[in-house]
Order: structure tokens, then sequence, then C-alpha cells
């Protein structure tokens, strides 16, 4: 069994009881203002915008709250290893939200089920536990609705469906590998949220050509997407090669020892060349080595799975784009 820590064994009956289902990003209300980087205004919860920098948001979505949300306490159980599946559906059934969200999913063209599942508990089971965190992390970190860079869901739809068709290559749980395919830009959506405007003009320097984008998104935010989401994983209790994976998936190289780091290269990879790639993205990969071959990709091979892939990615978007508020 593996083991991911004194910090991932954090008993989640331990935690401190739901008093709000529906609170989100908790404890922003009341942002300090001692960043050096440029503050923006941030809609944070029904009409109360706040000016936060990139680092106190990260900051913030790090130090768990007091009284954390459903969403919360559903990724902080699906991290212990001791926690069940029937634990995890009993939890999101206390958020109505969280349950259409994972229901949504379960019932999409993706899973392909002749009957519709009616609870979460079912849902949870058809979608498993990697990929019930993961809507829950989107829910709990408010990123369903259209608070997301253009194409955000597109891409990670995409990246998701990819690295489940590569999981087995690599070594790899298809349940993890499609989580991490939906969570690897997780940053992206965070720096986009403090200052929408800032993050185009980063993603239009890169897609021109103009500057690489780690470099952009630093110089605009103090920091990148990859470090922004990787440091709020690990503070979440995410098991450590989910992190480290998201962590590099911007700085890789050849022979990848990580199956975890490995299916996203894949999996990436397989995502940009699809017709709606985001265009920043894909000049970003230029800049790093192919990993398709090793995994048994070759061109023949890849061709057969681009079109898997895009109809796939096409089956699980819409479940991903309509989320319910
Ligand atoms: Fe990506
Ligand atoms: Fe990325």
């Amino acid at each position: 069994m593996r083991d991911y820590g004194a910090a991932a064994r954090r008993d989640a009956c331990r935690l401190p009881p739901v008093t709000d289902s529906h609170a989100r990003w908790p404890d922003l209300a009341y942002a300090p203002r001692d960043s050096p980087h440029p503050e923006c205004e941030v809609p944070v919860g029904p009409g109360r915008p706040v000016k936060v920098s990139a680092h106190q948001l990260l900051r913030q979505l790090q130090e768990l709250p007091a009284q954390p949300s459903v969403a919360m306490r559903v990724v902080l159980t699906a991290n212990d290893e001791r926690s069940a599946l029937s634990e995890l559906g009993r939890l999101i059934e206390l958020d109505p939200a969280l349950t259409a969200h994972v229901m949504r999913l379960a019932n999409s063209a993706y899973y392909g089920l002749n009957t519709p599942v009616s609870s979460a508990t079912r849902a949870v089971t058809i979608v498993g536990l990697a990929t019930a965190r993961a809507v829950a992390t989107s829910v709990a970190m408010g990123l369903e609705g259209p608070g997301v860079p253009p194409g955000f869901w597109e891409h990670s739809a995409a990246t998701a469906s990819a690295a489940a068709v590569v999981a087995p290559r690599v070594g790899c749980n298809r349940a993890d590998a499609f989580s991490l395919g939906l969570l690897h830009d997780l940053g992206a959506a965070l720096l986009h949220r403090v200052d929408p405007q800032a993050y185009a003009e980063v993603t239009g320097l890169v897609a021109a050509g103009e500057q690489s984008l780690v470099i952009a998104e630093i110089e605009a935010f103090g920091t990148s997407h990859d470090q922004a989401a990787a440091g709020v994983l690990e503070a979440w209790n995410f098991p450590p090669p989910f992190v480290a994976a998201v962590r590099s998936h911007h700085d890789r190289g050849r022979n990848l020892v990580n199956p975890m780091t490995r299916v996203l290269a894949s999996a990436e990879e397989i995502s940009l060349r699809l017709p709606n790639a985001p265009i920043h993205e894909v000049v970003a990969s230029r800049a790093m080595p192919s990993n398709l071959a090793e995994d048994g990709l070759g061109d023949g091979a890849l061709e057969r799975l681009l079109d898997q892939v895009a109809g796939e990615a096409a089956a699980l978007v819409d479940s991903l784009l309509s989320l319910p508020a």
C-alpha cells in the first residue's frame, strides 16, 4: 500500500464539522494587501469583489479554513487512503450542487451508462474516487461556470481522455490519470481568476511566440500556473506523485520515471494535436521533448488514438461546461 506521509494520513473524521455546505473561497474577503505584486479586482462569493494578488490567493487556498466546505472535505477525505467510496458518496450528498456535478459527469456520454445513476453514492462508484476528487477540487476552487480561461475545460477534457487512454501503457491507474488530466492546468484558471485581462495578455504573448508561458506568467503574476497548482494541491494532501506531475508538466525531459508525470506528458502531447487545442499551449509544448515514441505512440498509433480521444473528450466536455453553479 502506498504511503503518502503523515499529511496524507489525516483522519477525515477529525475534520471540523461543515456549517455552510455551499461555502467557497471561504476566507478571501479579508485579503491582506502586503504583496509586491499588482492587485486585481476578484469576484469572490456573491457580490463581494475584493483585491487579491496571485500570491495572496494561493496562500489563502493553501491554508485550510477552520470550517471547510463540503467540497474541501471531499478532497481531503479522498486523499486519505483509508477512505471508502461509500464514505465519499455520503459526504458528497451533503452538498446538492456537488451531488449534481458528480451525477452529471457519471451520466455523461463519456461513461455510456444504459441506466442513469440517481445518487451521488452510485455516481462515485462509476467515476471513481480520483475523478470525484477532481470534481470536488474544481467546485472548491470555484472553477465551475464561466470564470476560467477560454477553452479551459475543452483542453482539460481532452487531456483527461487522452490520459485515460495512455494510462495502461505506462503502468498508471486510469482513474488517477483521468483526474490528473482534468486538473493539470488548474493553476491557469487560478491566475486567470486573479486578472482575466492580464492572463489573456500572457497567452497572447505566448501564442505569438514572443515569450515562454512560464516566464510570461511569472512576470505578470509572480508565479507560474504549474507551480501555483502544485502548491495548492500539495497543501490539500494530494498524493506526491500527482503533485509532482502537475509541478513539472512544463519542465520535463525524456525517460520519465514517475508514471503520473509520464502519462500527463503523453496525454498533453496527444490533446495538443486536436484541432481545438489552445494555441499558447501548443506553442509552449514545442520547447519540450516528445515522449510519445517511448510509449509506443508513433505516428500510426497516434493517428488512431486521436479520433478516439476527440470523441471521448466531446462526450465528456458538455458535462464539465454546463456544471450547475
Ligand atoms: Fe495543458
Ligand atoms: Fe499547463
